[in-house]
């Protein structure tokens, strides 16, 4: 039997799901649910006061939720407890209302249009390097959240938001955090004047002085930037009316949150990954010297780095950044044998289902050859997805590949990153996956030239 191999609940005549553990959902929800599937394997319920969850840990049912049975299942508690931060937008709205600003966004994200983005993921990777010094330690968490806000602002808004880029960043950073507290989000009304409330209300307002006035310069100046926000300014619906300013609020400030942290996050762990496994590190670096030579990687390289791609899969496999999904039971269904009655809760985690032996051999190993072969079409398509699935999939999957990949590229080229001794990098599961403490580095200047010389044994590894 497996580590998963399951214990199932034994069934009741009232609910299927008859021994409800008491679910302390608190700062350790990583150990939490990976306790629950070693416990009761592809299913169990957690109660919370008289909040009920199922949660589900196997491929099949997860697809059942995300893609057969979709339309019995809405977004979960959390998110719409966070529906003060994120309004309407695409991550918390819902029906036709959602449909619609899909529809509307989606060209922004179509591959060819975002393949006009990539040069300034590469642009504004390259100035950040411009302020990198040999031997300096720094914060390559604080420098990726930096990066990736300045992309998703430029590229999204043609904002340059350098000099909001602290404020921001410090806003966003603040409201994940305090988004990390489930029971807070969850059980305490945010019209409450607690402190934390409080402190939402102000970042909140910061973030939106910012986004109105980019709304403002934009509808001012009439210019169509070809970005997405100009296609949102220019989208009408079928009786002529246009966005309001509050639903461009909603939606910015969605793509911000969603758009930029994640990206940061995963590049994040993939610095601490590369440096505690320096055979991996040779690897990406043998390959990108011999595909790019030193120089900045265009689009057009990216399917020519095949081992680049995979460490990105192996990172989001590992520390996947939505480490969880959530949704409520909307119209009654059967999980696995059992009612999900509406009002239900129900939990799905990457974390867990991307660890289990089931699916992937020594799970726990970075190991980005892994995905060398056809491993992605031999898993049962929910194995794998750092993106979710079905109609409510990451509408921003393409561009974060293609930004952690590039961005990847240019500062591996460039620069070793070593970690500083004695600094703890733990995750920390909010909202998103992230590092609690950063990921504290010392910078070692790279000489590709000079390295490509001894690295031959690398380079044949890569070939392999
Ligand atoms: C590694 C980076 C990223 C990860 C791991 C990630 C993950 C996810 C996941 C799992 C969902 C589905 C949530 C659910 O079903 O409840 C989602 C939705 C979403 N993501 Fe991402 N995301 C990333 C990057 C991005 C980027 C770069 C953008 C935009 C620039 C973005 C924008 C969105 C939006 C708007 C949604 C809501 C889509 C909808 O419901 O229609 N994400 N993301």
């Amino acid at each position: 039997m497996g580590l998963f191999a399951s214990k199932k609940f034994p069934r009741g005549p009232s609910d299927g799901l008859n021994r409800w553990t008491f679910g302390p959902l608190n700062s350790t929800p990583l150990e939490y649910f990976t306790h629950l599937a070693h416990e009761y394997g592809d299913v169990a319920g957690i109660r919370i006061l008289n909040f009920k969850t199922i949660f589900i840990n196997h491929p099949d049912t997860i697809e059942q939720v995300l893609i057969t049975n979709a339309r019995k299942y809405s977004k979960g508690r959390v998110l719409r407890a966070n529906r003060h931060v994120f309004g309407e937008g695409l991550l918390t709205s819902e029906g036709e209302f959602w449909l619609r600003q899909r529809r509307l966004a989606q060209p922004a994200f179509h591959r060819a249009r975002i393949a006009s983005y990539a040069a300034t993921m590469v642009e504004y990777t390259e100035k950040l390097l411009e302020g990198w010094r040999d031997g300096e330690e720094l914060d390559a968490h604080q420098e990726m959240m930096r990066l990736t806000l300045r992309i998703v602002g430029k590229t999204l808004f043609d904002a340059d938001v350098e000099r909001d880029a602290q404020g921001v960043g410090k806003s966003l950073e603040l409201l994940l955090e305090i988004g990390a507290d489930f029971r807070r989000t969850i059980f305490v009304p945010h019209w409450l004047p607690t402190p934390a409330n409080l402190r939402v209300k102000r970042e909140v307002a910061h973030i939106e002085k910012i986004l109105y006035r980019i709304i403002a310069e934009r509808r001012a100046s009439g210019r169509d930037a070809g970005d997405l926000l100009s296609m949102l300014l220019a989208a009408q619906d079928e009786d002529g009316s246009r966005m309001t300013d509050k639903q461009l609020r909603d939606e910015t400030i969605t793509l911000f949150l969603a758009g930029h942290e994640t990206t940061a996050s995963t590049l994040s762990w993939a610095w601490w990954l590369l440096a505690k496994n320096p055979a991996v590190e040779a690897k990406l670096h043998a390959e990108l010297d011999a595909v790019l030579g030193g120089r900045a990687p265009t689009l057009d390289d990216l399917p020519n780095l095949p081992y680049t791609n995979h460490v990105i899969t192996e990172v989001l496999r590992l520390y996947p950044t939505a480490w969880g999904l959530a949704r409520l039971v909307v119209e009654d269904d059967e999980i696995a044998g059992y009612p999900a009655t509406k009002g239900m809760g129900i939990a799905m985690a990457q974390w867990v289902v991307h660890r289990d032996p089931r699916w992937y051999d020594a799970p726990e190993e970075f190991k980005p050859e892994r995905w060398q072969g056809d491993l992605l079409k031999r898993l049962p398509r929910f194995a794998y997805f750092p993106f979710g699935g079905g109609a409510r999939q990451c509408i921003g999957n393409t561009f974060a590949l293609m930004e952690a990949a590039l961005v990847l590229a240019t500062i591996a080229q460039k620069f070793r990153l070593r970690l500083v001794a004695g600094h703890p990098v733990v995750p920390l599961a909010s909202i998103t996956l992230r590092p609690r403490h950063g990921v504290r580095v010392m910078l070692e200047q790279r000489h590709p030239a000079i390295e490509r010389d001894t690295s031959i044994g690398a380079q044949s590894a890569v070939a392999d």
